[in-house]
């Protein structure tokens, strides 16, 4: 049975909900599953005063414990184009990793929950692949037999570098069906594919 991390950062829950959906595709595969989230790096009173969700219930991951898997999934709001500070200050605690190979050949995913249509959320991916390349890692994105990629009558994320969800400028928007069934057709790739390459 493959082992797969969902490991997120999320301040106002869109990418957590999208973190579960992911975890539900992939419990589907049959793989065995961790739910995890980083570390946030705002301090206490400024993340109570900008709103953000805080004591999420989700235990944190330490970097030690990445190579016990076989696939890891990445999620991120979009931060100005590109991931958040908390996700890339956790991988950039992994250089002990990189420098021993821990994480070559492993599958590596990425999924992102952005403000607006055009804010960047195929850019965060795409920018977030580079560092799982670094790091030796399979990339594994959305493929188009989810139907929902070709969905064009509302507003929904999701694209073939990952899923996505659109959270509205005032994060008033929640995930869509589609963004949601993304969400978990990827869980279940990434683990019908590290079932493979584990067996
Ligand atoms: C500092 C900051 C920068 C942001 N940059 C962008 C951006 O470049 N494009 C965009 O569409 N949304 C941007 N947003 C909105 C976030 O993407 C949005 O809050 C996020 O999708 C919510 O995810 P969460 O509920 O998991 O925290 C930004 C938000 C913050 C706080």
């Amino acid at each position: 049975m493959a082992r797969i991390l969902v490991l997120y950062y999320s301040s106002y829950g869109h990418t957590e909900t999208m973190a579960h959906a992911i975890s539900a595709g992939a419990c589907q595969a049959g793989g065995q599953v961790v739910v995890k989230r980083v570390p946030d790096l705002v301090p206490p009173a400024i993340a109570a005063k900008a709103g953000y969700i805080v004591n999420q219930p989700v235990p944190t991951a330490s970097v030690a414990e990445l190579p016990s898997y076989d696939a890891i999934i990445f999620g991120t709001p979009t931060r100005y184009g590109m991931m958040a500070a908390q996700m890339k200050n956790f991988l950039d605690q992994t250089s002990q990793l990189w420098a021993q190979d821990r994480l070559v050949g492993k599958l590596g995913a990425v999924f992102t929950s952005t403000g607006l249509q055009h804010g960047g959320h195929e850019a965060t991916i795409l920018s977030f692949h580079t560092v799982l390349l670094h790091l030796g890692m399979i990339v594994v994105g959305l493929p188009y037999s989810y139907g929902g990629l070709t969905h064009m009558d509302a507003l929904v994320g999701c694209s073939p570098y990952g899923a996505s969800t659109l959270s509205g400028k005032r994060g008033e928007r929640t995930p869509t069906e589609i963004d949601l069934e993304g969400a978990k057709f990827q869980g279940r790739h990434l683990a019908s594919l590290a079932a493979k390459l584990a067996g």
